[in-house]
């Protein structure tokens, strides 16, 4: 065997070496031509062995050239793993099932992360924002007495709204699922004059009610409400349209344009309707305010002295207001929900749209 044999041989072995992996297109093919060429037993060292055959001087000539293959060899294949690392990686980053925008998914048995529903959100939001200003926040029941629901309100026995088309009624006489968050109005009265506490008395009672509709997408059987009541000496109108306007600027986060038009409920007098400049327009007449500029947000009023007797208050002293703000309505006017049904539908969806 003569080095000029063997030197073709060497040439031969790194140019299959070099053109299979160039032709490796992932990281097990890559394994497979490195052992076969560069690996202990690959065949580009078994030349070593093959330097014994040759005459002294040539060996180190051969060496040297053997040396000088596997090096070029080596590199070749460390710039085939690079590029078939980098090729990988585009793949998957092409790959049109991948995006990074998508949510991870999490391990099987792992919970979902909860969220709160819009109401409780928008719930808690005016606890913090009455409480801030001195408002108790009460709770009353939802089985109520017909007594607090109607009569301490000063609703005669023969209004429509006690009727079973309007009211829910329970199998046991005088007992209904309130139609209203108003019989906190009394038992928020009767419990802070018990407490001793001092006055003016201020609280809200955010809560579910019953009314027994027909039910469309815009209204519900069951829905929300948040009562607010304040009593004290010299409670007058222009106390209940400041709150009322810091009411609407802690909701909508700017100052809103409010006029007051009559309204009649039988626990208030005067009572009213708080309307607003339409949010969308500004005033200026939209379909969302049916071209009227004004949107109706909450009715209100002063409370009615057979009420304020009612909650053990002397009427010939003490005055208040009152009002009823609709949850569920504010729930859908802010996030744009065109249908009270989905608030309480249950579906998870719900929950996660408007967080
Ligand atoms: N309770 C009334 C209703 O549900 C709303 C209201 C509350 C009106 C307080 C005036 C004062 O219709």
């Amino acid at each position: 065997m003569d080095i000029v044999a063997i030197q073709a041989e060497l040439n031969a072995l790194e140019a299959d070496c070099l053109r299979e992996l160039e032709a490796a297109t992932d990281a097990a093919q890559l394994d497979a031509v490195e052992r076969k060429y560069l690996g202990k037993q690959g065949s580009i060292k078994a030349m070593l062995s093959r330097l014994g055959q040759l005459p002294k001087e040539q060996r180190a000539e051969l060496g040297k050239l053997l040396n000088q293959s596997s090096a070029r060899a080596e590199a070749a294949a460390a710039a085939a793993r690079d590029r078939v690392k980098k090729g990988a990686l585009a793949a998957a980053l092409e790959d049109k099932g991948f995006d990074v925008t998508l949510p991870g998914r999490l391990p099987a048995g792992v919970l979902r992360p909860g969220s709160l529903h819009p109401l409780t959100r928008v719930r808690r939001e005016l606890e913090d924002l009455f409480t801030s200003m001195g408002y108790a926040v009460l709770d009353g029941p939802e089985v109520e007495l017909e007594h607090y629901n109607f009569d301490d309100l000063n609703t005669p026995p023969d209004h429509p709204a006690r009727e079973s088309q309007d009211t829910f009624w329970t199998t046991t006489p005088g007992i209904c699922l309130r139609s209203h968050t108003s019989p906190v109005q009394v038992r928020g009265m009767r419990w802070w004059r018990k407490q001793g506490f001092e006055l003016p008395m201020r609280a809200i009672a955010p809560g579910r009610v019953f009314r027994n509709e027909t039910v469309d997408a815009s209204h519900e059987h069951t829905f929300h409400q948040l009562e607010g009541i304040v009593v004290g000496e010299g409670i007058s109108i222009a106390h209940l349209l400041h709150s009322m306007k810091t009411l609407l600027r802690g909701v909508f986060g700017r100052e809103l344009t409010v006029r007051l038009r009559p309204g009649f409920f039988p626990f208030v007098e005067p009572g009213f309707e708080l309307d607003a400049q339409c949010l969308h327009c500004g005033g200026k007449g939209c379909a969302f305010c049916k071209h009227s500029g004004w949107v109706e947000l909450l009715p209100c009023g002063l409370v009615h002295p057979h009420v304020i007797a009612a909650g053990g208050f002397d009427p010939g002293k003490h005055t208040g207001f009152a009002f009823g703000l609709g949850l569920s309505r504010l729930v859908c006017l802010r996030h744009g929900i065109d249908d009270v049904r989905h608030l309480l539908s249950g579906d998870v969806r719900v929950l996660g749209s408007f967080v």
